[in-house]
């Protein structure tokens, strides 16, 4: 016989550091604040993860889908992690745990205690004991996306056709609407897709800054209908979210660059937040400030295709300051009504009330929940993280006016990628 030896091997969760964009999603994401951060790496400490899987849909590039078998008294600790530059070599786990020496008549010819240990371990469902706001797979009708075309290793170099303000020059907010072009090499991207820049220099601790990522504003097709390029919709970063003066490394950067000037780009990201294809498919789009880039690709795509009879409707919730803060507002009004629906919700324009864009949900909620019981319709919200729980009050409260269970409904939005999230 064999006895069985007690052995501790665990099935440690890393993050991959080379395709790792530094997004923070993993962390937000984490119900058991397992992941955690310095200014190198993002990492997960082996004390406290789970394995329960809910960061890794969630994670644009899929550097956070890493697992290896260990001892677990020699798993990789935290602070190992944070100075990595890459993920160590696969190591083999040993034929026998230490404790393993083997027992007098034991049946050596059978696998040891560890290596059975760990093929359970490889085979084990992981748990799922976490449900997230958003949806973790892409409606079905959505494209293929390409994701991790391009990394840090290997960036390609995009040249800047274009870069002007969206906002009112009078107002704080400096946003900026930045065209990238990629010549003759292939960049496919989808709406709802990001690409991280890398800014150059390098720094406090003297090494190259990590990629920054960003929201493509441009549809699939180019920002120019038919061109090698896409655009992005980049804020002027001068305070954190406290009010503190800040100086955003890479987002003073891009608002800085010059016509010609060249970008160092990874990705395309993201493989989730991405837009229905099929004929008739209904979009409402709730977002704020610089969260309007994906709602501007998806439009844009909608627009291209108008005559195509093929069109379902577009329902617009866009929150900022005031009119002058909003970006794109003079495109966006020239828009055809019949075209889109738009609800401006703003907080802060002189003379009128404070408005987010869950209280114009609200105003809205028949229309809304004509759109709601049609099962075309898939529901983007991006922008403010502070507004991920208004929004989704917003909706319970308007579904269970109309006689909806939002419980139920919430569900099968989440199950048919119905629903998804983008907050920062
Ligand atoms: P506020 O005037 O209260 O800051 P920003 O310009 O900072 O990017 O914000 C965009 C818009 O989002 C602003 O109108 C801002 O209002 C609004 N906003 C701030 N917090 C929330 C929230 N929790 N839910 C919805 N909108 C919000």
């Amino acid at each position: 016989m064999n006895a069985p030896l007690p052995v501790d091997v665990l099935k440690q969760h890393l993050i991959d550091p080379e395709i790792c964009i530094r997004c923070n999603t993993c962390e937000e994401t984490c119900p058991v604040d397992a992941i955690t951060h310095d200014s190198n790496n993002y990492v997960v400490d082996p004390d406290i993860c789970n394995g329960c899987m809910a960061c890794v849909p969630p994670c644009p590039t899929g550097s956070i889908d890493n697992w290896r078998l260990m001892v677990r008294s020699e798993a990789y600790s935290v602070q190992e992690q944070f100075g990595w530059e890459e993920l160590p070599k696969e190591k083999a786990l040993p034929a026998a745990s230490p404790t393993s020496t083997p027992i007098e008549g034991a049946d050596t010819s059978l696998d040891s205690p560890l290596s059975q240990a760990a093929e359970t371990l490889a085979a084990a469902p992981a748990q799922a004991s976490f449900t997230p706001a958003g949806a973790s797979v892409p409606p079905w009708s959505a494209a293929h996306p390409y994701v991790n075309l391009y990394t840090h290793k290997a960036p390609m170099t995009a040249t800047v056709v274009g870069n002007y303000r969206v906002t009112g020059a009078d107002t704080e907010s400096d946003i900026h609407h930045i065209v990238l072009d990629f010549g003759e090499l292939p960049f496919p991207v989808l709406e709802g897709q990001s690409i991280g820049i890398l800014p150059p220099g390098v720094d406090a601790q003297g090494r190259p800054h990590h990629a920054r990522q960003y929201s493509l504003a441009s549809p699939r097709d180019g920002e120019r209908a038919g061109y090698n390029n896409l655009s992005l919709t980049v804020k002027r970063v001068t305070e954190d979210h406290g009010g503190a003066a800040a100086h955003g490394v890479c987002s003073n950067y891009l608002c800085d660059l010059a016509k010609n000037d060249t970008v160092q780009v990874i990705g395309p990201f993201g493989h989730t937040f991405l837009m229905p294809n099929h004929p008739r498919a209904n979009l409402i789009m709730i977002c704020t400030g610089t969260g309007s880039a994906p709602m501007r690709a998806m439009t844009e795509r909608y627009r291209r295709r108008i005559d195509s009879g093929e069109n379902g409707r577009l329902m617009l919730f866009f929150g900022a300051r005031t009119e002058r803060e909003l970006p794109y507002f003079g495109p966006l009004m020239k828009l055809p009504r019949d075209f889109i629906d738009i609800n401006l919700a703003l907080s802060r324009e002189p003379g009128q009330p404070k408005r987010y864009v869950q209280d114009l949900i609200r105003d809205r909620a028949a229309q809304v929940c004509d759109l709601l019981a049609d099962r075309n319709t898939c529901i983007y919200v991006c922008g403010l993280k502070g507004m991920e729980v208004g929004v989704l009050d917003a909706l319970r409260d308007v579904t269970m006016q109309s006689g909806q269970d939002w419980s139920i409904l919430h569900e099968v939005l989440r199950r048919e990628g119905r629903l998804h999230f983008e907050t920062y």
